[in-house]
């Protein structure tokens, strides 16, 4: 299991240090996202964190496999004389058989169809966190706001979504309490504003938004359309699999540079589709929404998640931000230090005030 050690606000892939994340007590934030599931404690005034790919692989399953796979900690669990493979393992395994992997979650929500989705996720989760050293310790994981537009025919819910982990965190000793995803990004990166400003985090499935006002939710939503989105399309109009167009935006793209190549192009060309999709339901939701409160001093932006991270990004936004208009002045637009790693951060913020 690959543990990560971060200072704070330092980049993930520049400094992760292989330190082992410490096995004290204390309050734990949880970040459950589409594409991967990230924990973060705080000891001293350092923060830990550890993250594992929210996907599994199967393969058969045998006594001599067993034996190997225990032996190497990796996670897994047995179902249906399968093994499951599960976290940053499945990437593994699933390169070896040049195949792909398969997620629990699909559009920022477990999927309820399948049974040994509920069985992926808690085995990820508790490869990540353990039981608590002390019973009843405080975990604070995030959730999505309800999926407008949800055009995909998103079938579960997020109530249901929630109530799921919820009970299982519960089930492991711990006392277990929910932060939407975009309040998190507010607690993790606005304490200088008083918790006030919009958070937004786009991940994989879905991008969500919070204006909060002093820390409380104010009004909070998502829409169904993030990173798989954009590698989705750009992977049916190039008729290239999506995991290579994945890889290929991963290994990283300038959203402001001219496009290069066909999928640099469509990689723009969705990209400012999502961007553009995000802000107009800004302008829906907040600026038809009655629950608006009256502040006078105009309010920050703060993005985080994986989408936000290509160079460009930030200028696009604002660009489109400009064809928009809002109820409220906007005084800056900031992308967070750490994306994968900041909505983890804020629901830690949340345990430990919550915790004293
Ligand atoms: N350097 C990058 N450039 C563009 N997209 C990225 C980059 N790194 C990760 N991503 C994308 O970010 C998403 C995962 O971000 P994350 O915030 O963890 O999402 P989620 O919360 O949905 O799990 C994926 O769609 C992934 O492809
Ligand atoms: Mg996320």
């Amino acid at each position: 299991m690959a543990d990560t050690y971060l200072n704070e606000y330092t980049e993930a892939s520049t400094t992760s240090v292989t330190e082992k994340s410490d096995s004290s007590s204390g309050p734990i934030g949880l970040d459950v996202g589409t594409s991967n599931i990230v924990m973060a404690k705080s000891h001293g005034s350092k923060t830990f964190y550890n993250k594992q790919i929210n996907a599994y692989f199967t393969i058969p399953q045998s006594k001599f496999t067993r034996q190997i796979l225990t032996k190497n900690e990796i996670a897994f669990f047995e179902h249906n004389k399968q093994f499951y493979i599960v976290g940053d393992s499945a990437e593994n395994f699933a390169n070896m058989f040049n195949a792909n992997t398969k997620r629990p979650m699909e559009s920022g929500l477990l999927s309820m169809r399948e049974d040994e989705g509920i069985a992926i996720m808690q085995a990820i989760i508790k490869s990540l966190i353990g039981r608590p050293k002390k019973f009843g310790e405080l975990i604070c994981f995030s959730i999505p706001g309800q999926i407008l537009e949800n055009e995909h025919g998103v079938t579960s819910t997020v109530e249901g979504h929630e109530s799921v982990i919820k009970i299982y965190l519960e089930s492991l000793g711990y006392t277990a309490i929910s932060i939407n995803e975009g309040l998190a990004a507010v607690m993790a990166e606005l304490a200088d504003n008083n918790y006030t400003g919009i958070g937004i985090s786009m991940g994989a499935g879905l991008c969500n938004v919070c204006l909060s006002y002093m820390s409380v939710p104010v009004i909070t939503y998502s829409i169904p359309k993030g990173g798989d989105y954009i590698d989705m399309k750009t992977s049916t109009d190039l008729g290239v699999p999506a995991t290579h167009v994945k890889s290929v935006k991963e290994k990283g793209i300038d959203l402001l540079g001219l496009p290069k190549n066909k999928m640099d192009l469509a990689l723009q060309i969705y990209y400012t589709d999502v961007i553009n999709h995000l802000v107009n339901s800004m302008q829906k939701a907040i600026g038809s929404s009655d629950k608006m409160p009256k502040i006078t001093e105009p309010i920050p932006i703060v993005i985080t998640g994986g989408t936000s991270k290509p160079k460009g990004f930030k200028e696009r936004f604002e660009l489109a931000l400009k064809s928009i208009r809002l109820p409220i002045a906007i005084s800056s637009v900031s992308i967070s230090k750490e994306p994968l790693y900041t909505t983890a951060r804020g629901a830690l913020a949340m345990a430990l005030i919550e915790g004293k």
